[in-house]
């Protein structure tokens, strides 16, 4: 069986995106071979590309999430059947046709979530659960840049613990934000009065996502002496309150995100002009780069 892999031999923008056939070695111990059908594009993958972040050697692939049928499996001691339908998370190799995941990372597809909304999940489902793991119990949150993959799911499950949320996005993307059921506000020049006008109150907590000097500088005016500040950004952070957070990869925290969605409880947006054809990664990984995905960036096979 082969398997056509989008790999970059040099970092740079998305022209240094190609493919590349191989044929699959045999199915290792414990792992489960999956024809994929839909696969979230995460920054992350962008930031690889261009070097940013350079966690593998080069040529790298990849591709964090997915959604797929099971072609083959390891032994008859599997409790997954060629046929089922999954999704789940794997590290950076799911940009590609056929892939070989651990059993462990796999969850049964709900027949009422799509492909392209299950191979979209794991990522920012599990950032999102990390996120609200640290910072515990509180009343009220800030959200910066709220309307993309991590920030959309991260309001909902705030919500949904009876947190108050104040998110930012751009004007484009308030009504989207209120949609999700929290009071949106228009980040740029001035954010910190704007703030302070619709809450005079400091916040217990707040996350960013967009990695901006004005979201720090706007969550240290605002957010309580002893309260919670962090940062998912993975950018230099501006203050020593600040702290770096990093997704923990845990599917029991998918599973629940998984349940929410199929049980119709929490939102999960992919917009149709978000969906590549994998022959069309490059334009899919040019579009990230711009940092205004409204939800999740999708490629379909
Ligand atoms: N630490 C970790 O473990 C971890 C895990 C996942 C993601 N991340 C990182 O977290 C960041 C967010 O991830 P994501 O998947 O949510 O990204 P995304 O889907 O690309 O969304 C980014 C959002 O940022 C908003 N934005 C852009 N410029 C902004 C600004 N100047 N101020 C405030 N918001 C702004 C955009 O909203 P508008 O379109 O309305 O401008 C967009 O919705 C990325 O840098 C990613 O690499 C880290």
């Amino acid at each position: 069986m082969k398997t056509t892999i989008l790999i970059a031999q040099s970092y740079g923008q998305a022209d240094v995106l190609e493919y590349y056939t191989q044929e699959l070695p045999k199915l290792a111990s414990g792992m489960t071979r999956i024809q994929v059908k839909a696969a979230g594009i995460n920054p992350i993958d962008a930031r690889r590309m261009t070097g940013e972040f350079k966690h593998s050697a080069l040529p790298q692939t990849f591709g964090t999430e997915f959604s797929g049928v099971i072609v083959e499996v390891n032994s008859n001691l599997s409790s997954w059947s060629i046929g089922d339908e999954v999704l789940g998370s794997g590290g950076s190799f799911t940009h590609a046709t056929i892939i070989d995941v651990p059993n462990e990372n796999l969850i049964k597809r709900p027949q009422s979530i799509s492909w392209e909304v299950a191979g979209s999940l794991a990522g920012a489902s599990q950032t999102a659960m990390t996120i609200l793991d640290e910072i515990g119990k509180v009343n009220s949150l800030l959200v910066h840049g709220a309307s993309g993959g991590v920030g959309s799911i991260t309001v909902q499950l705030a919500k949904s613990r009876g947190i108050e949320v104040v998110a930012t996005a751009s004007a484009r993307n308030q009504e989207y934000l209120k949609s999700l059921g929290v009071t949106p506000i228009i980040y740029g020049q001035g954010l910190t009065e704007r703030l302070k006008e619709i809450h005079p109150d400091l916040f217990d907590a707040s996350i960013d996502m967009s990695g901006t000097e004005e979201a720090a500088q706007t969550s240290l005016e605002c957010v309580k002496p002893d309260g919670f500040i962090g940062s998912i950004a993975g950018k230099r952070l501006s203050s020593p309150r600040i702290q770096a957070v990093w997704v923990k990869r845990n599917p029991s925290n998918l599973k629940y995100v998984v349940d929410g969605i199929a049980e119709g409880h929490l939102k999960w947006n992919v917009d149709e002009n978000n969906i590549y054809p994998f022959e069309k990664a490059a334009d899919a990984y040019d579009n990230i780069l711009k940092g205004h995905t409204r939800g999740k960036i999708v490629l379909v096979f």
